[in-house]
C-alpha cells in the first residue's frame, strides 16, 4: 500500500494506492455532502424504484437492491447481465446523473474517459453481500470504474485479474470513493459484509453503493 498525492488535478484528497489503477480517496466527501447523496438517492430511487435484480442462470435474486440514474442503467435477470435504458418494471427512462456526482467523474477521471453514462445505486440491507466478480458489461473497458459508498462500513474484497488470485480486504467507510481502472480495470472484487450501526447517514443500518460508469467506447 502506498500513500500518494494526486499527480493530475492538483487537488489535495489523500488517495491510497491499493494496487496500479486501484486508488481509494478516504473520506474524499465529509458528511454534509454525504447527506446531500442520501437525498439525491432517495431522490432517485423515489421516480426510479429498487428492482430485485436475479442471477442470469439460475434465477436467484441477488441480496442487494439496485436501481439507477443516467442514460443507461445496468440490470440482471434471466437472460443476462446488461445496460439497458429503461428500469426493468416502470419502463420509464432512468432519472438523470446529478450534477454533484457527475462532478466527481469529472474530477477523478481522465478527459478521455468521457462522461459517466450510468451510475448504479445498490443498496445493501445489513445481510446483503455481493460475491466476487468483474466489471465487465461495458464495451468501454478504458474508463475506469468510481465507486461512492455511503452509509454502514463493509468488509470489501479485492484481488487481481484471475478469480483464484491473492486479495485483499479493507473496509469501506462512509464517504469514501474506490476507482478501478488501468491495468486493473478488470480486477475481481465483491463485498463480504456489512458492518450494522457503524455509521448514522442512513435513517436505518445499510449502505448505500453508487457506481459511475462510462458504458460505450
Ligand atoms: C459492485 O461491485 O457493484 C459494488 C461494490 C460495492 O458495493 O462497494
Ligand atoms: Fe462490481
Amino acid at each position: 500500500m502506498m500513500n500518494v498525492s494526486h499527480p493530475q488535478n492538483g487537488f489535495t484528497n489523500t488517495l491510497i494506492e491499493l494496487a496500479p489503477g486501484i486508488d481509494l480517496y478516504p473520506q474524499f466527501f465529509e458528511l454534509q455532502a454525504q447527506k446531500t447523496l442520501v437525498d439525491l438517492v432517495r431522490d432517485i430511487v423515489r421516480q426510479a424504484p429498487l428492482f430485485q435484480p436475479t442471477m442470469p442462470k439460475t434465477g436467484k435474486a441477488f441480496s442487494v437492491k439496485m436501481s439507477n440514474c443516467g442514460s443507461l442503467g445496468w440490470v440482471a435477470d434471466k437472460t443476462g447481465y446488461r445496460y439497458q435504458a429503461n428500469h426493468p418494471t416502470t419502463a420509464k427512462p432512468w432519472p438523470p446523473i446529478p450534477q454533484m456526482l457527475d462532478d466527481v467523474w469529472t474530477k477523478l477521471t481522465s478527459n478521455e474517459a468521457g462522461k459517466a453514462q450510468a451510475c448504479l445505486i445498490n443498496y445493501y440491507d445489513p445481510s446483503a453481500k455481493m460475491g466476487l466478480h468483474q466489471d465487465r458489461d461495458e464495451q468501454n473497458l478504458q474508463a475506469p470504474v468510481v465507486s461512492i459508498s455511503l452509509g454502514d462500513d463493509c468488509r470489501f474484497r479485492i484481488g487481481g485479474l484471475t478469480r483464484s488470485g491473492p486479495t485483499q480486504s479493507l473496509t469501506l467507510h462512509s464517504g469514501d470513493v474506490l476507482v478501478l481502472g488501468g491495468e486493473n480495470r478488470l480486477a475481481f472484487h465483491g463485498v463480504e459484509r456489512i458492518y450494522p450501526g457503524t455509521s448514522t447517514l442512513l435513517s436505518a443500518p445499510g449502505r448505500i453503493n453508487l457506481t459511475l460508469r462510462r458504458v460505450t467506447g
